[in-house]
């Protein structure tokens, strides 16, 4: 890419690249970002906003290549390469990570278990399902060793366990005196863990060490296609789900944890980044009396839209099978079973990591 012409008042810098694109680009912009505000090693600007100077362009001049500009009111001279204006031509997305793909029932032909032992030795592969778990936003894993606490040297493969008052890891089997409905042999509806925790965990994993029961199905579902089939077909539910809150509590003896949150989580420029739903963990809803009713149809057609089955997959996690999920867009729940053993083991882990493995192999491989 190279530089044709450019002109410039005591505002802003035009510059014209070969075949006619054009670019504008203000002082203060440019001041803040020139190459020697840099430091060396890591990128990271040297100085605040608040140490420059209101800058102006007064000089201007150009080869094919560069672009030196001289700034007042200090006289600061700095080069910006062809290359660098051109990529800043157009602002940048908000989006840090690929956009999401969504998916529905159909995924459920597409469903493959990725060799644990593979992706521990082939970096290749393992990029492979990485990207599959950020784009679908859950991957599955086989031949995990059944070993117990495994789970916490599978979450190396990308990152860090989250530890939680739960510990680092959580048993899923049948107790005694359940403290929670999975440790029952019931159904559990399709939800996302710990909504009282701020932040949520962002990814969580269900290792199977046992299954001998009859039944004990996992489900997931998509919540952010569900979010947006709500925004298209549903616009005064979507209104409601996105911007009224819902508490959400755990408590025990020596834990009181709360969050209040909209069930659906928009970013600043309206797109999904979050849900939060689990029956057994919301609070009475505290809503005005006028909105009352139409919450509460928002908050069925919700619910109905994430049971669906054309929404759901579903399958059997056999030992030495492994699921992680994006707990804040992947909704999971399992069909009830008969009183057979089944042992699962969770832990949680946060997305970051995830992400800045996938780019980090992405430049390496
Ligand atoms: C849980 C849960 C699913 C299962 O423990 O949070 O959803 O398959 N368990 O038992
Ligand atoms: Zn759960």
């Amino acid at each position: 890419m190279e530089i044709t012409a450019t002109t410039h008042d005591q505002q802003w810098l035009e510059v014209t690249f070969t075949g006619g694109t054009t670019g504008r680009f203000y002082c203060q912009w440019l001041r803040d970002n020139i190459p020697s505000g840099r430091h060396q090693d890591r990128g990271q600007r040297t100085f605040d906003i608040n140490a420059l100077p209101e800058a102006t362009l007064t000089t201007i001049t150009h080869t094919t290549n560069e672009v030196t500009v001289t700034f007042g009111p200090d006289d600061c001279i700095d080069t910006f390469t062809a290359a660098w204006l051109h990529q800043h031509l157009n602002p940048a997305p908000a989006r840090v990570t690929p956009a999401p793909t969504l998916w529905d029932a159909n995924q459920q032909a597409k469903l493959t278990f990725a060799d644990y032992p593979t992706l521990l030795v082939d970096p290749a592969a393992k990029l492979g399902w990485l990207r599959e778990v950020h784009d679908y936003g859950f991957g599955l894993l086989e031949n995990v060793p059944t070993k117990p606490e495994t789970i916490l040297e599978v979450v190396n493969l990308f990152g860090y366990v989250r530890d939680t008052n739960y510990g680092p890891l959580f048993e899923v089997r049948i107790e005694p005196n359940p403290a929670n409905l999975a440790f029952t042999n019931r159904g559990i509806g399709m939800h996302t863990d710990n909504p009282y925790r701020d932040p949520v965990p962002g990814l969580q994993l269900l290792h199977c060490l046992v299954n001998e029961s009859d039944g004990g199905q996992s489900q997931l579902v998509d919540g952010f296609a569900v979010a947006e089939k709500i925004r298209q077909h549903h616009a005064d539910a979507f209104k409601l789900l996105t911007t009224w809150p819902v508490r959400f509590r755990y408590r025990d003896d020596t834990a009181d944890l709360q969050a209040a949150r909209p069930l659906i989580e928009l970013d600043s420029r309206g797109e999904v980044i979050g849900l939060r739903y689990n029956s057994r963990s919301a609070q009475t809803f505290n809503l005005p009396p006028e909105v009352m009713a139409e919450y509460y149809r928002a908050y069925r057609t919700l619910g109905e839209l994430l049971h669906q089955p054309e929404a759901k997959i579903e399958f059997r996690l056999s030992p030495g099978q492994l699921m992680i999920f994006d707990n804040q867009r992947v909704l999971h729940g399992r069909s009830a079973y008969t009183e057979g053993a089944r042992h699962l083991q969770g832990c949680y882990a946060d997305k970051d990591a995830l992400h800045s493995l996938i780019r980090v192999l992405e430049e390496t491989s």
